[in-house]
């Protein structure tokens, strides 16, 4: 087989692979600590999905107000329904401010105030004294364009430290050693069709989300979870998979995002009868709840018949009342996208919404230095030697069940830094590399070779189709143990549909037909994942939302899952404690307690 196809190889001493946010942050990182570092990505870097996150990146800066790094701290694990790792959380917190210092000194356009310090909006379960003060005003926003200036800069910042690209190349397969080392990958130059052996001391997976498992989500097209899909192909668990997160303001028909930072400005909800019905599922902090509470009070609105519109099936965001300076100066784009994909002046009209798949908490587990973790002989928190993985691609675990919005573009700057700081530390420059055994590369290739020569009677898009219908319908906002038995007996069939699957372009130059194909198999597994471990989940906690298990249990539920998902497709399942202890005595672990706000 490997002498069927020629493979290049290269050398550094460390990869990653994917360029957005956490990628980027990496990349540049990793290259300023003086390792060669290459970064290979399947769309130019600028394209990646982080340019699309609009609100902002939380810090407690505290330039619009009192607040504390403590007070996020506290946010966070609140907000996380108590499944997130307060040593992860308090590093994530505090390192939040540097990281966004670095970022302004690194050139992001953020927003200021009157006195010329970066501007902060409230959005979702941000607060101030331990949940007791008012709302902070922690989120640095450079307008609602917030991403797209980041990504840039981080861009700018990886050539400048010189940093090399492989702009375009699709990463097939990860390449592990005998003893379960990573030591690199094999990825393929969509544009030439030539294959690459990237071979590198560390590889770090900073690959995205996996929303595109769902038919309506804010993710790109491109947000295929290639990393987690590799990660399961190598034998690793994935952690917390269950919780996915639907963010309550997507366009409605359409699925783009409006930001929470519409909500932060003053915006706000209103059902069928005009009514801001937000006062009544979170009467303290209304339409600014997190987005796991927002999201089910708008499907209750809805179900009960107080939903808008022909169908009376979604809600009304109204932002008439911030008036044209506001819009303009706060919320450009917004405004653009309301006017393009619902027909709507966001000035004389609401926004037709719905919730909508944004974002995965679960993900490859790691500890707080990227580093991936598995559990091994009794070791929950054993390390994967050469293998780490930061942003979505991740689950560290800093936002347990529910993400608090702009925590986000936080995690991937502060997980992007620390990965590279670690690896400073580990990592020599230059070392020689382990040897490779001749047949390292053979599972990847005849994995490539038989996907290539598919030649079943199913198309992948049709797959595909099937799979976003049914993650669709069964992994919602609400799930039941009815649903989602349906769920994992459907989408099991749809997964072994894939043996049936066909490839018509057998060529490997720009072979959109083979990449999807990939892509598809990626977020495959990955929906398997989601499926068996929300089944397996007999509670509420944070996204994941039981009506036959209302309560949180935290007698038998206060735990990651972990789910392995084979080439087969048959799963298995586990756990691994969640962290209840801080890294320093400068803040208190919170103990669990009912989830009000
Ligand atoms: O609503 C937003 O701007 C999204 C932010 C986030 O997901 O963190």
């Amino acid at each position: 087989m490997a002498a069927a196809y020629k493979i290049q190889e290269h050398k550094f001493d460390m990869i990653v692979v994917g360029a957005g946010g956490a990628g980027l942050r990496a990349t540049f990182g990793l290259a300023q600590k003086g390792l060669k570092t290459a970064c290979i990505t399947k769309v130019f870097p600028t394209r990646s999905h982080t340019v699309a996150a609009q609100g902002g990146i939380s810090a407690a800066l505290g330039n619009m107000g009192e607040d504390d790094w403590r007070y996020h701290f506290f946010d966070t694990v609140k907000g996380s329904d108590w499944l997130g790792d307060q040593d992860a959380i308090e590093y994530m917190c505090r390192e939040a401010i540097p990281a966004i210092i670095e970022l302004e000194h690194q050139g992001v356009p953020f927003s200021r105030t009157d006195e010329g310090k970066i501007y902060q909006r409230p959005f979702g379960g941000m607060t101030t004294k331990y949940g007791e003060g008012p709302p902070a005003q922690r989120t640095c926003a450079a307008a609602d364009r917030t991403g797209h200036a980041i990504l840039h800069t981080l861009y700018q910042q990886s050539l400048a430290h010189d940093a090399q690209f492989f702009v375009e190349y699709f990463a097939l397969d990860l390449i592990m050693d005998a003893d379960g080392a990573c030591r690199g990958v094999l990825a393929l130059n969509m544009a030439e069709g030539t294959l690459h052996l990237f071979r590198a001391q560390g590889t770090v997976l900073a690959t995205g989300g996996y929303g595109r498992a769902y038919f309506s989500a804010t993710s790109a097209h491109t947000c295929t979870g290639d990393g987690g899909g590799m990660a399961l192909r190598a034998g690793l668990g994935l952690q917390d998979m269950e919780f996915v997160q639907f963010h309550p303001t997507g366009i409605y028909g359409a699925g783009c995002l409006i930001t929470e930072g519409v909500r932060g400005e003053g915006g706000i909800l209103r059902n069928a009868n005009g009514e801001r019905f937000m006062e009544r599922y979170a009467p303290s902090v209304k339409d600014l709840a997190p987005r796991d509470m927002v999201s089910r009070s708008m499907t209750i609105e809805i179900r009960e018949g107080r939903g808008v519109g022909e169908h009376k099936d979604h809600i009304l965001l109204d932002l008439t009342h911030l008036g044209p300076e506001v819009i303009h100066e706060k919320l450009p784009g917004i405004a653009e996208s309301a006017r393009i994909f619902a027909n709507v002046d966001v000035e004389k009209q609401p926004i037709p919404v719905i919730p909508t798949v944004h974002y995965n908490m679960g993900g490859i587990p790691t500890n707080y230095h990227g580093e991936v973790v598995q559990l091994r002989h009794g070791n929950p928190d054993s390390v994967v030697p050469g293998l780490y993985a930061i942003g979505e691609a991740a689950c560290v675990s800093v936002h347990g069940a529910n993400r608090l919005g702009s925590n986000s573009l936080l995690d991937l700057v502060v997980f992007g830094r620390a990965v590279a700081n670690r690896c400073a530390e580990t990592i020599t420059s230059d070392a020689p590399h382990a040897k490779l055994a001749d047949d390292a590369c053979d599972q990847a290739l005849s994995r490539l070779d038989k996907l290539r020569n598919a030649s079943g009677g199913t198309p992948t898009a049709v797959i595909r189709d099937k799979m976003q219908r049914t993650m669709q319908a069964d992994a919602a906002v609400f799930r039941t143990g009815e649903t989602l038995a349906d769920g994992v007996r459907k989408i099991r069939e749809i997964n072994a549909s894939f043996a049936d699957v066909k490839v018509s372009d057998k060529s490997l130059i720009w072979n959109s037909d083979l990449i999807e194909t990939y892509e598809l198999s990626n977020l495959l597994s990955q929906a398997v994942a989601t499926m068996v471990s929300a089944e397996n989940r007999t509670e509420s906690r944070g996204a994941h939302a039981r009506e036959d298990f209302p309560e949180r249990d935290d007698v038998n539920w206060h735990k990651h899952t972990l789910c392995w998902v084979d080439d087969d497709g048959q799963t298995r399942i586990d756990y691994r404690p969640v962290h209840m202890y801080t890294l320093t005595n400068d803040v208190d672990v919170v103990p669990p307690k009912k989830r009000v706000y």
